[in-house]
Formats: C-alpha cells, sequence, structure tokens
C-alpha cells in the first residue's frame, strides 16, 4: 500500500495565516468558569484567569480566539458583562439553560487575550438584539474616547481602545434552535445593516457574515447565496461550521470526514463566486471556519432537556486517537483551502468539546487532539504547496471513494524547511508514503518524523493518564539520494515529517 506526492514550491496556493490556527471561547458550560478564569486557582492571575491553562494555550500555538459565542451571543446582552463586578446581574442564558453570573465580559476576555497575544475576533447579538447594541459595542472597544461609550469604557479602567479588527454578525442565524432566528432574508438585511453601522464607526473593522450552520440544513446554498446577494458589499468572509462524528460504527467514514469538509469548503466557494459572477463584482468573499471539529452531538441530550445550573459540566467530550487523527485530516484540509479559507476556529478552548480539559482548582490536562493542532501550528509555516495525491485507496458509505493519504506540505522561504503533515487513513495496514522533491536545491534530509497513534486507536488522555497519547518520534523515513521522501506510517495516525 502506498501513496505518492510531489513537493515542488512552485505550485504554492497561500501564505500560512496564524487566522487558520483559531480557537473558540464561548459562555458555555466550563469554557470559560473553570475553564480559562478561576479565581480559586493556585495558579490564578489578579484578574482570575488560570496560570496554568494560559501556559497550555500558548503551547496550543493558536494565534486568534472567537468570543463571547456560539449560540450563547444570541442573547448576550454585552453591557450586562462591563463595569464594576459586584454590580454584574445574573442572568438566564437561554441558550444552553445556564446562569450567566458575568464575571467575565468584554473588557476581562480582551486583557485575558491580549496577555497571550491571541487576536480576538468577537461575535454581536443579532438573535434577540440589533444595528444599536452592535454599533455601540464596536464604539465601546474600538474608539479612543470623547464619546458616552468610548468613556464609559475608560471609566471601566481601560484607557486605550481594544481595537478589535474581526466581528462576526451574529451566530448561526440559519437555525430553528438559536434565539432570534432569522429567515436568509430578515437576516440579510439586518447584518447588511448592522455591518455598515459598526464600520461606520471603525471603517477599519473586518466583517463576518453567517453562512449556514452546516451543510446538511435544508436551507443549505440558498441561505449562502440569499445572505451574500443582501451582504455582498458590506462583509469579508463568510462563515462555515462542521462538526464530525463517527455514527454507527462506521469508523472508515469518520476517518474520511476531511473528505467532507473539502467538499463543503468547495461548495460555498462556488456559490459566493456565484453571486460575485452575478455582481459583476472583484471582490472576493473569502470563507471562515469559525467553528469545527469532532463532537459527539448525537449523546447530547439537546438545550431543552437540560437542567438550569451555574457552570454546568456541558458536552465535556473525551477524545481518543482515532479522534486526534481525525482532528489532524480536517486541519490538513483547512491548510489545503488556504486560498479561500482565511480564519478557522478549533470549537472550542477549554473543557467544552475542547483540546483543553480541567478541574475546578484542580488539574489541567492536553486531550488527544491537542497534539496535531499544536504541531500544525508550530511546524506548518510558510506557504501552503498543492499536493496531488495518488495511491492506495478506500471505499467509505458515506463520502465515497477516499485516498487512504491526506496530506499537506509547507514550505517556510525563511529557512528552506519543508513540513509533511500526513495522515494514515487505513485501519488495519500501514502506509508507504513516497513523495518526490522537485524544483528545491539537494541535499534536504530529514530533520524528524513524530508521530501520534496507538495500538489501540480508542486510548485517550485523563486527568488520571494525562500523557498516554502523545507524539513520539518514529523511524525509517528518509530522504533517498535521488531526492524522494520514503516514510511509513502506521495505520490511523497522525505524521509531522520536517525536512531541512
Ligand atoms: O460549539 C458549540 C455550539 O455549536 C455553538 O454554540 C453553536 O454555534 C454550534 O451549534
Amino acid at each position: 500500500h502506498t501513496a505518492r506526492f510531489i513537493i515542488d514550491p512552485e505550485f504554492s496556493i497561500a501564505d500560512v495565516d496564524r487566522r487558520l490556527y483559531g480557537s473558540f471561547v464561548e459562555h458555555m458550560g466550563r469554557c470559560v468558569y473553570t475553564g480559562i478564569h478561576d479565581p480559586e486557582h493556585p495558579t490564578a492571575d489578579e484578574a482570575g484567569f488560570r496560570g496554568d491553562v494560559a501556559d497550555l494555550v500558548r503551547e496550543l500555538g493558536t494565534g486568534l480566539v472567537r468570543y463571547p459565542g456560539g449560540n450563547f451571543v444570541s442573547g448576550y446582552h454585552w453591557e450586562d458583562g462591563v463595569g464594576p463586578l459586584a454590580e454584574r446581574p445574573r442572568r438566564l442564558d437561554l441558550a444552553w439553560r445556564s446562569i450567566e453570573t458575568n464575571q467575565v465580559g468584554t473588557n476581562e476576555f480582551l486583557g485575558w487575550a491580549k496577555g497571550l497575544g491571541l487576536e480576538p475576533m468577537m461575535a454581536v447579538n443579532l438573535g434577540t438584539r440589533g444595528i444599536d447594541a452592535a454599533r455601540a459595542l464596536v464604539e465601546y472597544c474600538n474608539h479612543p474616547g470623547g464619546t458616552a461609550w468610548s468613556d464609559l469604557r475608560i471609566k471601566h479602567g481601560v484607557a486605550d481602545p481594544h481595537g478589535v479588527k474581526l466581528w462576526c454578525l451574529g451566530n448561526e442565524m440559519d437555525g430553528p434552535w438559536q434565539t432570534g432566528h432569522k429567515t436568509a432574508t430578515e437576516y440579510g438585511r439586518l447584518a447588511a445593516e448592522a455591518g455598515k453601522a459598526m464600520r461606520q464607526v471603525d471603517p477599519s473593522i473586518e466583517l463576518v457574515a453567517c453562512g449556514s450552520s452546516n451543510s446538511t440544513m435544508p436551507t443549505f446554498g440558498t441561505w449562502e447565496r440569499e445572505v451574500l446577494e443582501q451582504t455582498y458589499d458590506e462583509v469579508d468572509y463568510l462563515s462555515l461550521h462542521a462538526y464530525y462524528e463517527e455514527l454507527d460504527g462506521d469508523r472508515a467514514s469518520f476517518l474520511a470526514s476531511g473528505a467532507h469538509m473539502d467538499r463543503y469548503i468547495s461548495d460555498v466557494v462556488s456559490t459566493a463566486d456565484h453571486v460575485r459572477a452575478v455582481r459583476h463584482a472583484k471582490k472576493r468573499i473569502r470563507l471562515s471556519f469559525d467553528e469545527w471539529n469532532v463532537w459527539y452531538a448525537a449523546r447530547f441530550p439537546g438545550e431543552r432537556n437540560l437542567e438550569t445550573a451555574e457552570t454546568p459540566r456541558l458536552i465535556e467530550d473525551t477524545y481518543s486517537v482515532t479522534d486526534a487523527v481525525v482532528v489532524g485530516s480536517l486541519l490538513i484540509t483547512l491548510l489545503r483551502h488556504a486560498d479561500r479559507v482565511a480564519v478557522a476556529c478549533l470549537a472550542q478552548l477549554v473543557n467544552v468539546i475542547a483540546p483543553i480539559r480541567t478541574e475546578p482548582g484542580g488539574a489541567s490536562w492536553r486531550q488527544t487532539i491537542f497534539h496535531p493542532f499544536a504541531q500544525a501550528a508550530r511546524f506548518a509555516t510558510g506557504r501552503v504547496l498543492r499536493t496531488e495525491i495518488n495511491g492506495s485507496r478506500i471505499d467509505t458509505d458515506r463520502h465515497g471513494d477516499v485516498t487512504a493519504l491526506d496530506a499537506v506540505v509547507t514550505h517556510d522561504e525563511t529557512d528552506g524547511s519543508l513540513t509533511v503533515l500526513a495522515v494514515n487513513r487505513a485501519q488495519d495496514r500501514p502506509l508507504k508514503l513516497e513523495a518526490a522533491l522537485r524544483g528545491l536545491p539537494g541535499g534536504y534530509r530529514l530533520e524528524q518524523h513524530l508521530v501520534l497513534t496507538d495500538d489501540d486507536h480508542d486510548a485517550v488522555n485523563t486527568e488520571a493518564e494525562p500523557n498516554r497519547v502523545v507524539p513520539r518520534p518514529a523511524t525509517g523515513a528518509h530522504v533517498t539520494p535521488d531526492g524522494v521522501l520514503e516514510a511509513e506510517l502506521a495505520p490511523v495516525s497522525w505524521n509531522v515529517i520536517r525536512l531541512v
């Protein structure tokens, strides 16, 4: 079983933007409270943010973080989350039937993100609210001073504007579960006018319109077209969301989830470019894949069945080796589309379907999916090169015939290094990888081959055994004298191969 491709720096797709290594912090479950923020924790800073989690976020290498939702944002009054802590109201959060204490809000979050060097991506409420609340929030965050909203921020102790550049116009507004759910026409008009007013406050901001909540929505395709017909001149990006899980024991299809994501991206690009053609527009809409991950959603009881509680444990999925390999494959897919996908957020960051898990006041640890993300963010830099993969194939029920190998290559011109990210989707056999180096100076050698795999494809990391699944050095990979990288990839494995 062999898979082959060519590595040629002339076949370059786009630069790797740090925004592709984004994540997501929602006021949901324990992502914020006892996740990133836990004043009782021994490592907490003055603002109550956990130092151990901050260290893990740094190690994860995320470049951007979306906030505060998610479904939560569609009922959120951002004014509740600013000003003196003691005066902040406790509210019923309709999205997750939780009590929101508002002890973390805009200034705390943006201060935390800034301290970690993360670019914030803020969402405005277009569910229960509209143009006025949205433009007031932009003014509060970004206006230097001398107006009521900006002076209020200064009074709240933040003298310098936050300078938030990237803004989401609502969240999943096509979903019937969303508070303030809208038709494409209703949403498109509101998003266009809210976006216009927000830009009137700060012309330098960038705007993301909501695409479909996922590609199986009955309105998928028409929603994108209608929303863009209304918003094309105002927005820069259109959003995509996708969560994958193993269904009916069909692991082969689950391992091929990247094929689904690939088609989803292509379909949204085609729809956006159709609107572009009809409008004779020059501008190209880029995509913001602002929620993606593995999520065992079939196990979730559904919002309406939740008990009302403060900081409940919601969707704290424990991830396996197989899940990490799928996450790796999804990362590869996003990188392969780096010419059109500008932003991507692994949803979410801590506890809630997250790479990082914590216990209140206690331990924090890396889930299996932490590792492919951290390695890609660290090593896959520079330019993405096009890879045309040939060879061994797998037939799947949900996604048809796919290559056993999923791979992408990045070329960092600053030091000439090449990084191959590669997944073997086969469950029962190793895969021989052969990649011919072309148009590159001779003398490349293997720096390292790291692999994440396990004989038990269901192995997980837990608080008791946090390092059961970690990337380990693999042996045998080499570059032949005539410039062919040869490596063997274990079944169900995520691999990082570095050539220098
Ligand atoms: O990430 C969990 C939820 O999934 C988000 O709140 C929502 O946008 C999506 O449906």
